[in-house]
């Protein structure tokens, strides 16, 4: 895509803009032209890109969001409100874009409670999903979550076939999985990949994906109904080059190996450190700040750090170097309570 419209724009003698955006400069922060695309009706450079990434993700359709995964979470709302669902099952830590998109779809939640271990929501079991889905027309799950931990999806799957009820994923946090059979497309009827978070594109591009042509068809009039009429090129540019990144499994070994040495907590998802401090975590994190080094999160209990494919092995050792100098709290027997990062105002 971003080839495409450097071409264009190379093969202009002149480009004097009458149009949008004000910044009035014709370079790749273009708008919907005759020789781009439309991002609500693509035929073009945008079609072709959605295309590959719906084959890359194992989807029948991909729609590229210059909005979020937040605009993904409302549209899967929306499609499976328009094909009968009154009641989502979801479990109570999830994003707020979900009860939020609820709300103003006029869906009923139905809340899945999460028990906590050493301060950390924990994924719903198979026994309780099942539960919840019985009372609820549809079930979505976030996986993996905020702290790296991957929901039950296989058994999911099986729960809802067995109950012909539609399952969704959050994948905010899962789009460098897309890889392996921890991604989320292996299992769910749709799902938001969160490209901006763990793979190297632009804040706000991500992708969302029906699995098959019947959910596409509702899926993508939510998408018309939710996302921006002004797509940013520049995000979908970076959305297609994020998602066509290639695997670095050398940083995926040394985050595991840091994990370890470091004893952060034991999840599922490398790009994902979560190291407890307890008492002394704004302590740290003002310590790490004041050498330049800035966690994802900071909930209280735990520094969460975040890594992608494009996380440099120098950078990771320098973490650990200054983490082994900071005071720590043990988590083992803490009584610790949860803290609510999803909600958050
Ligand atoms: C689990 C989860 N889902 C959805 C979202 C929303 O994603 P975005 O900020 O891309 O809209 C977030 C954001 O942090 C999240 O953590």
């Amino acid at each position: 895509m971003r080839l495409y419209i450097r071409e264009m724009l190379a093969s202009q003698g002149t480009h004097l803009s009458f149009h949008t955006p004000g910044h009035k400069r014709a370079g790749e922060d273009i708008t919907e032209l005759s020789y781009s695309d439309s991002l609500l009706s693509p035929r073009g450079v945008i079609a072709a890109a959605e295309k590959d990434l719906a084959e890359i993700l194992g989807a029948a359709r991909s729609f590229i969001l210059t909005d979020g995964s937040t605009c993904g979470i409302f549209s899967m709302l929306y499609a499976l409100k328009t094909r009968g669902v009154r009641s989502l099952a979801y479990p109570e830590h999830s994003h707020r874009s979900v009860s939020n998109a609820c709300r103003v779809l006029g869906i009923t939640s139905v809340l899945i409670p999460q028990t906590a271990k050493q301060g950390i929501p924990m994924q719903p079991s198979a026994t309780e999903i099942e539960g919840a889905v019985k009372q609820a027309d549809a079930l979505l799950l976030t996986s993996p979550d905020y702290y790296g931990f991957l929901a039950p999806m296989s058994e999911a799957r099986k729960i809802c076939a067995t109950h012909a009820k539609p399952f969704i994923i959050d994948g905010a946090h899962g789009a460098h999985l897309h890889f392996t059979d921890m991604y989320a497309g292996n299992y769910a009827d749709m799902w938001v990949d969160g490209v901006h978070k763990s793979l190297p594109a632009l804040t706000q591009g991500a992708v969302v994906s029906a699995k098959t042509e019947l959910w596409a068809a509702a899926l993508r009039e939510g998408v018309r109904t939710f996302r921006t009429t002004s797509p940013s090129y520049p995000i979908m540019a970076s959305v297609e080059e994020a998602v066509k990144f290639p695997r670095n499994p050398m940083i995926e070994g040394a985050a595991e190996e840091t994990k370890r040495r470091l004893g952060a907590i034991r999840n599922d998802d490398w790009t994902k450190i979560a190291v407890f401090f307890g008492a002394y975590a704004e302590d740290a994190e003002r310590a790490l700040e004041a050498a330049g080094v800035y966690p994802e999160f900071n909930d209280q209990n735990y520094l969460m750090f975040y890594l992608s494919p494009c996380t440099k092995r120098e950078d990771l050792l320098r973490l650990e170097e200054l983490l082994n100098g900071l005071p720590r709290a043990n988590a083992e027997g803490a009584e610790l309570g949860v803290i609510p990062i999803y909600s958050e105002e």
